[in-house]
C-alpha cells in the first residue's frame, strides 16, 4: 500500500498509513478483461485496507480474504446492515428493503414470512415456470444462429421470472426492462431515481391489488405478512417487494454473463457437460464460486478493533465476495474453474442473511446451461467481435455475442 501525503491528510487519523489504498476500486478492479483476476491483486496486500474510493467516490474499509469477509458476515453485533439503502436514498421514503436491511434480531421476524416460498421443494415446483420461460427467449433467436446473450436473453430472463413469481402482467416485461435498464445502468442520476419511483409506484399498485384478492402464495405471504404478532406496515410490505425486484436481476443477469462467457472460450467443458448432464449442478456450484459477483456491504456499528483494526462507527465495511471465493488460502488454483473441486464458496453470503433466493438462482442457472448445451453445438463468442463488462457493486458483462453451430 501506499499513499501521497495528500491522501493521508484526508484519512481519519485512525487509520494506519500502511493499510490506505489510495486508488478508485472501480477503476482498479476495471483493468484487464477479467474483473475477477484484476481485484485478485487485492491478494497480495492486507486483509483489510481503507481505499480512498471504496465506491461511488467514498472512502471505506476493503476486507481481502475468505476468512475475515466470512466474520463480517456473521458479526452482527459490529457490522450492521441497516443503511440507508439505494432505493431508500433515491425514492425519498423510509424503505428499508426487508429482510436484507434489518438486523438480528428483527431479521428473524421478518424473514420468516418469505422463507416458506423459497425452500427447495417450492423452488421444485417452480421449475417448469423457469424452465419454460427460458425456451421462451430461446425461441426469438434460436433459428439466427446467433445472439447478443446479454440483451437477448441475460437480461430479459430474471424480469420474466420475476413476473410470473409476482403474478404480474408478461406486457409489463418491456417498462420493466426499461426501469431496470436506468436504474442499474443509467449514468444520469435523475434518470436511476425516475427508474426508482416507476418501480416503486407499479410495486405499490400491484400491493394494493393483491391485499384485496391475493393471487399467488408468495403475494399472500407478503400482504399477509406478520412481525412476531402484528401485521406488518405497508412500508414494510413495500421493503419485501423490492427487495425481491432487486435482489434476482442483476445477480443473476451477471452471473450467467460470465457462465456463458466461460463456456464459450472453453469447448472442451461444454462439451464435457453437453455429453454429462448430471454433472451440471456440480459446475453450478463451481462457476458460481469463480464468478461472485456481488460485493456487498455493512456498517460499523460502533467503534471497535477488528483484528487490530481499529474501526469508528458509520464507517463502510465492503466485502468483495469474489475475494474470499478466490482467496488462495482457501481455494488451490483458485483461478482454474474446476468443477470436481466441491468448492465451499460463500457466493450467496453467509449467515442470517444468506441469500433467500438461493435455491431459485441455482436452479435458474442450471436450468439456462442445460437448455443451451441441449441446443447449440460449439458455442462460441462472434469472430472479429468481443465482449464488454463493468464493474461497481456488481460485475457484469453488458455485451457478449455468441455463435453456435445447429445441435
Ligand atoms: C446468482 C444469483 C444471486 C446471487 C449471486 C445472490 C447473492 C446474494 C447475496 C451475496 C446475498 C447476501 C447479501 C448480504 O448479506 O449483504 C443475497 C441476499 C438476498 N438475496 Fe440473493 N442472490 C442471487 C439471486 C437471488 C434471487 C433470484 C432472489 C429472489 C428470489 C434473491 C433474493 C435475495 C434476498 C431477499 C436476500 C436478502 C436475504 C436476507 O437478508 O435475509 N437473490 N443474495
Amino acid at each position: 500500500m501506499s499513499a501521497t501525503s495528500a491522501t493521508l491528510e484526508k484519512t481519519p487519523d485512525h487509520v494506519p498509513a500502511e493499510l490506505v489504498w489510495d486508488n478508485s476500486f472501480d477503476a482498479f478492479t476495471a483493468e484487464g478483461d477479467d474483473p475477477f483476476l484484476a481485484i485478485s491483486r487485492l491478494h497480495e496486500g492486507p486483509g483489510i485496507i481503507w481505499a480512498t474510493d471504496a465506491s461511488y467516490g467514498r472512502p471505506g474499509w476493503v476486507l481481502t480474504r475468505y476468512d475475515l469477509i466470512s466474520e463480517a458476515f456473521v458479526d452482527h453485533e459490529h457490522f450492521s446492515g441497516e443503511r440507508e439503502g439505494m432505493p431508500a436514498s433515491m425514492l425519498g421514503v423510509n424503505l428499508r428493503l426487508n429482510p436484507i436491511e434489518i438486523d438480528p434480531p428483527a431479521h428473524h421476524g421478518h424473514r420468516r414470512n418469505l422463507n416458506p416460498v423459497f425452500t427447495p421443494k417450492a423452488v421444485n415446483a417452480m421449475g417448469d415456470m423457469v424452465r419454460e420461460t427460458c425456451l421462451e427467449l430461446i425461441a426469438k433467436f434460436e433459428d439466427k444462429g446467433e445472439c447478443d446473450f446479454i440483451e437477448d436473453f441475460a437480461v430479459p430472463f430474471p424480469t420474466y421470472i420475476f413476473l410470473d413469481l409476482m403474478d404480474m402482467p408478461r406486457d409489463k416485461a418491456d417498462d420493466f426492462l426499461q426501469w431496470e435498464e436506468d436504474l442499474m445502468r443509467s449514468p444520469e442520476p435523475a434518470r436511476r431515481a425516475a427508474a426508482a419511483r416507476s418501480i416503486f409506484q407499479y410495486l405499490e399498485e400491484h400491493k394494493k391489488r393483491e391485499m384485496e384478492h391475493p393471487t399467488n402464495e408468495l403475494n399472500r405471504a407478503i400482504t399477509t405478512a406478520q412481525f412476531h404478532d402484528r401485521p406488518l406496515t405497508h412500508i414494510e410490505m413495500m421493503g419485501m417487494y423490492y427487495v425481491l425486484y432487486v435482489g434476482g436481476l442483476d445477480t443473476v443477469y451477471s452471473t450467467l454473463g460470465w457462465i456463458m462467457r466461460h463456456l464459450a472460450t472453453h469447448p472442451d467443458l461444454q462439451q464435457r457437460l453437453r455429453d454429462n448432464p448430471d454433472e451440471i449442478p456440480a459446475a453450478v456450484e463451481e462457476f458460481a464460486r469463480a464468478f461472485s459477483v456481488v460485493i456487498t456491504h455493512r456498517q460499523v456499528r460502533e467503534d471497535f478493533t477488528f483484528h487490530g483494526v481499529e474501526m469508528k462507527a458509520g464507517e463502510e465495511v465492503n466485502l468483495p465476495i469474489s475475494l474470499a471465493d478466490r482467496d488462495p488460502a482457501v481455494f488451490d488454483n483458485p483461478h482454474e474453474v474446476d468443477i470436481d473441486r466441491k468448492p465451499r464458496h460463500i457466493n450467496f453470503g453467509t449467515g442470517v442473511h444468506t441469500c433467500l433466493g438461493i435455491h431459485l438462482a441455482k436452479r435458474e442457472l442450471r436450468i439456462v446451461v442445460e437448455e443451451f448445451l441441449k441446443r447449440f453445438r460449439n458455442i462460441r463468442i462472434k469472430p472479429g467481435e468481443t465482449y464488454r463488462y463493468h464493474t461497481g457493486r456488481t460485475f457484469g458483462i453488458d455485451y457478449l455475442p455468441l455463435v453456435w453451430d445447429e445441435a
